[in-house]
């Protein structure tokens, strides 16, 4: 019997991409397992994601917790490895652009074991940001490359990687959001949290903007005009959480700072908003399909689809409060139709090559 092959997941992001892979692959009855890096470890970054999206408990926890970038990555690296020596998987499979993809690329890599790379091609061409570091490293050493949206293959040829190994299939992140678009119930959750009937969804935790007092400054400042406008509502994630107190969050009135959210709560409060403010890659595509305007505060974003296909823009700080009057005046709706195969099965066509390539 061929040995089961092994997915990595560590953090966030990662659980809502790899759930759709992880069913569909049970489905063809391939053997599988899971690894869970420890990347993210708090019950509300880890635990409740996997009740919410009913994923398997992992087969492998390696416990590593937080560090700088080379400690967890060569953490992750040390531990993964001796996993995968003691038993070899046909295959590895790695999710988006955190510290633990790019730890299974290059381990895989140096022992020789195939890995499939699912959410390749995306670039902010920013290399001042870690994921786009991960992404390229990832992408380069991927024997499979599972791209989410048409820019991505075109990134991904330009860079020379052979076009045999590239699959565009859709994105699996958008499979899970219409699996539970049913249970996403906006009044439930704002009855629960006492969050009024129109209000803003707020999320900040990039470096870029979180690690520096001028950059939180800046954030707190736009937070507080938006909040003129509109109750904010700012589940916050612990990484910055102190940076922001001390530009001044606390004192803002019309921003309340929950606890991080599990995935229903956090999308449902999102379907029932006005309008989203954030910092991440994810909510840029689950607002883009949800159909909430998004004012994203970057200067670059690696998911152009949820502008020229959706209700994603790219603000400064100063431009915030002037975008946010326009979106909510109905001025930021998606252009024709949705990104293309974002349609709730790419975990479906992930699979079906996963297994093709297994039985070649
Ligand atoms: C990571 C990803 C980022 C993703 C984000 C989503 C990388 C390089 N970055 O960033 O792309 O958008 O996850 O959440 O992989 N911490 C906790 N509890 C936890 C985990 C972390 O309190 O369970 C705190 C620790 O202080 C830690 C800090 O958050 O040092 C940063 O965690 P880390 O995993 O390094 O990166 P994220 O900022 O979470």
């Amino acid at each position: 019997m061929p040995s089961p092959v092994l997915h990595v997941v560590g953090a966030r992001p990662n659980f809502m991409k790899a759930a759709p892979v992880l069913r569909a692959v049970e489905a063809l009855g391939v053997r599988q397992r899971l690894l869970h890096t420890g990347q993210h470890y708090d019950a509300a970054l880890s635990d409740v994601f996997f009740r919410d999206l009913e994923l398997p408990q992992p087969d492998v926890s390696l416990g590593v917790g937080s560090g700088s970038h080379a400690a967890q990555t060569a953490a992750i690296m040390v531990s993964l490895e001796e996993v995968l020596v003691a038993q070899p998987p046909p295959m590895v499979i790695a999710y988006g652009d955190v510290n633990s993809t790019i730890a299974a690329a290059v381990v895989c890599a140096k022992l020789g074991i195939p890995t499939a790379h699912v959410e390749a091609g995306l670039r902010s061409f920013d290399r001042s940001m870690p994921e786009e570091i991960n992404r390229l490293v990832t992408d380069a050493l991927a024997d499979l490359l599972f791209v989410t949206s048409p820019e991505g293959m075109d990134n991904l040829a330009r860079e020379g990687i052979a076009v045999e190994r590239l699959h565009f299939v859709g994105n699996p992140m958008i499979d899970t959001l219409l699996r539970h678009l049913d249970r996403l119930d906006a009044a439930a959750v704002r009855a629960r949290l006492q969050v009024p009937e129109r209000y803003v969804v707020a999320t900040l935790h990039r470096p870029s903007n979180v690690d520096s007092l001028r950059a939180a400054e800046r954030l707190v400042a736009a937070l507080g005009e938006a909040s003129r406008r509109l109750p904010v509502i700012l589940p916050l994630h612990p990484r910055g959480r102190s940076m922001l107190e001390s530009a001044g969050l606390a004192e803002l009135t019309g921003v309340r700072v929950i606890e991080p959210l599990g995935y229903v709560d956090f999308l449902s409060l999102v379907r029932g908003s006005a309008a989203v403010v954030t910092d991440s890659g994810g909510i840029q595509e689950e607002t883009t399909v949800l159909g909430v305007p998004c004012l994203t505060l970057r200067p670059n974003t690696e998911r152009p689809v949820t502008i020229t296909h959706g209700t994603n823009r790219l603000v400064t700080p100063e431009q915030l409060p002037d975008a946010l009057d326009a979106a909510l005046a109905g001025g930021q709706v998606p252009r024709g139709e949705g990104p293309p195969l974002w349609d709730g099965h790419a975990g479906e066509r992930i699979a079906a090559v996963l297994a093709e390539w297994l039985r070649a």
